[in-house]
């Protein structure tokens, strides 16, 4: 089939490139000239796992076309993913002016027959919302019809998740384009839902919500556990066995971050008091998860003695998450830029953070890598779990920081191999 994604973000270069590799003709537009330069060459603007590959492989076989602007991708194709961004409003909403620049864009230009798939995270009512801004701005009389296809591909992930999701989520009022999106996904093994367009808006909404109060939760029982001297991990691990628990997202941390759950938990917040619904629940999540990332700021004071003025504090990540490049709303940031506040000299250390940092927390040092981070710290704090942290020669670390303090926000270390090599120790919720 001929797709348009449009947005050549995390969410619309995967979809782009995995479409592709399925076999699909994909024009792939953005309005950032640049990128698509870049990406026209072959050259992938964001660290994903095995996206590269897709990209070159699509471009070599022809199924793979990158241009700048949307409507140059619409024109031919039969069906339009909408990949834009959706961010939070100053009310917590989500913002639907970028869904909705496009909606105008290409609505002049689509084929008759074209089915418009919302595949950015929008708040239930968004589908008929860009149905009318597509009719208003000129398509639609010969039978444009707009469905809802979430995605819930993590980042670092997004080309597994992509091609082999849990399930495939397909919300329209007209069953034939349902069938026709679901067409796309042939080769993908996957159970498909069709559904109506609100409650495929809302499963996207729940699902986040619901993974970020794990989160929430479990960083409550690990607080707790640090009360009654109790182990987090062993908890986690000893409800993650029953398998109507799971383990993922079982992890005690610095709160949950990134581009998604903040601003979807905000929304679905905003979502609830407009329909008139008090979610109590909810509101606790959000609570929970802002005095986390204090908590873990608490620890960093703590290990030297409350103030963390003119002390140099070694970080090592600053992404939101491992295995990707992504700082939108990193706990991590948000971490250091309080403790450049507070006097603190700041040197970190992330593999996949490049220069934006310095934009982000101004005054932050950055380093080459995680020793010199660490050198002449009084102490260094784990924010991000990349796997590289768990594997340095701690004795090296030790021997070169000025104090022996580490805060593992990630419980990333083993507490008591760390402690008999020297250094005080603190994880989250850890023994
Ligand atoms: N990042 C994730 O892990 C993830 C996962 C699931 C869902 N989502 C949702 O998917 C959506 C996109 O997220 P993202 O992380 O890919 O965002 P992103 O910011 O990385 O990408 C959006 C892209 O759209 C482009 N764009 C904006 N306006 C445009 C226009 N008029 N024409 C062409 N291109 C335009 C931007 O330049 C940008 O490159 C959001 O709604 C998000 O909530 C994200």
């Amino acid at each position: 089939m001929r797709v348009a994604v449009i947005g050549a973000g995390y969410v619309g270069l995967t979809t782009a490139a995995c479409f592709a590799h399925l076999g699909h003709d994909v024009v792939c537009a953005d309005i950032d000239a640049e990128r698509v330069a870049r990406l026209k060459k072959g050259e992938v603007p964001i660290l994903e796992l095995g996206l590269a590959g897709l990209i070159k492989e699509g471009l070599a076989a022809r199924r793979l076309e990158f241009v700048v602007g949307a409507a140059t991708a619409a024109q031919r194709a039969e069906i339009v993913f909408l990949c834009v961004q959706t961010p939070q409003g100053s009310d917590g909403s989500a913002d639907l002016s970028f869904v909705e620049t496009v909606a105008q864009e290409i609505a002049p230009v689509l084929a008759p027959n074209t089915v418009v798939v919302n595949k950015s995270t929008v708040p239930v009512g968004a589908t008929r919302f860009v149905q009318r801004v597509l009719s208003e701005a000129g398509a639609g009389a010969e039978g444009v019809t707009v469905a809802s296809n979430p995605e819930f591909l993590r980042e670092g992930q997004a080309v597994r998740d992509f091609l082999n999701p849990d399930r495939i989520v397909i919300g329209c009022e007209d069953h034939e384009s349902a069938v026709r999106v679901s067409e796309l996904y042939k080769r993908v093994d996957a159970p498909v839902l069709v559904t109506d367009p609100a409650s495929a808006e809302m499963i996207k909404y729940a699902s986040n919500a619901f993974l970020a109060t794990k989160v929430s939760f479990i960083n409550a029982i690990a607080n707790l556990c640090e009360a009654v001297d109790a182990d987090a991990r062993e908890v986690a691990i000893g409800m993650g066995y029953d398998t109507r628990i799971g383990f993922q997202f079982l992890h005690p941390g610095p709160g949950y971050g990134g581009s998604c759950f903040p601003k979807d938990v905000a929304a679905l917040l905003h979502m609830s008091t407009a329909a008139g619904y008090d979610f109590e629940l909810l509101a606790g999540v959000v609570d929970v998860n802002a005095a986390q990332h204090e908590r873990m700021i608490d620890k960093v004071r703590a290990a030297v003695g409350g103030s963390v003025s003119e002390v140099t504090v070694g970080l090592w990540g600053l992404t939101f998450k491992a295995d990707t490049d992504d700082l939108r709303d990193s706990p991590a940031i948000y971490i250091a830029r309080r403790l450049l506040e507070e006097g603190a000299i700041v040197r970190a250390y992330d593999r996949g953070a490049g220069d934006r940092p310095r934009q982000l927390a101004p005054g932050i040092e950055l380093c080459g890598d995680a020793y010199d981070a660490a050198a002449s710290a009084d102490v260094v704090a784990l924010l991000t779990e990349w796997d590289e942290f768990r594997w340095l020669d701690f004795d090296r670390v030790r021997d070169t920081m000025r104090g022996r303090a580490i805060v593992d926000a990630r419980n990333l270390l083993d507490p008591a191999a760390m402690r008999r090599r020297g250094f005080a120790y603190q994880g989250v919720g850890r023994r």
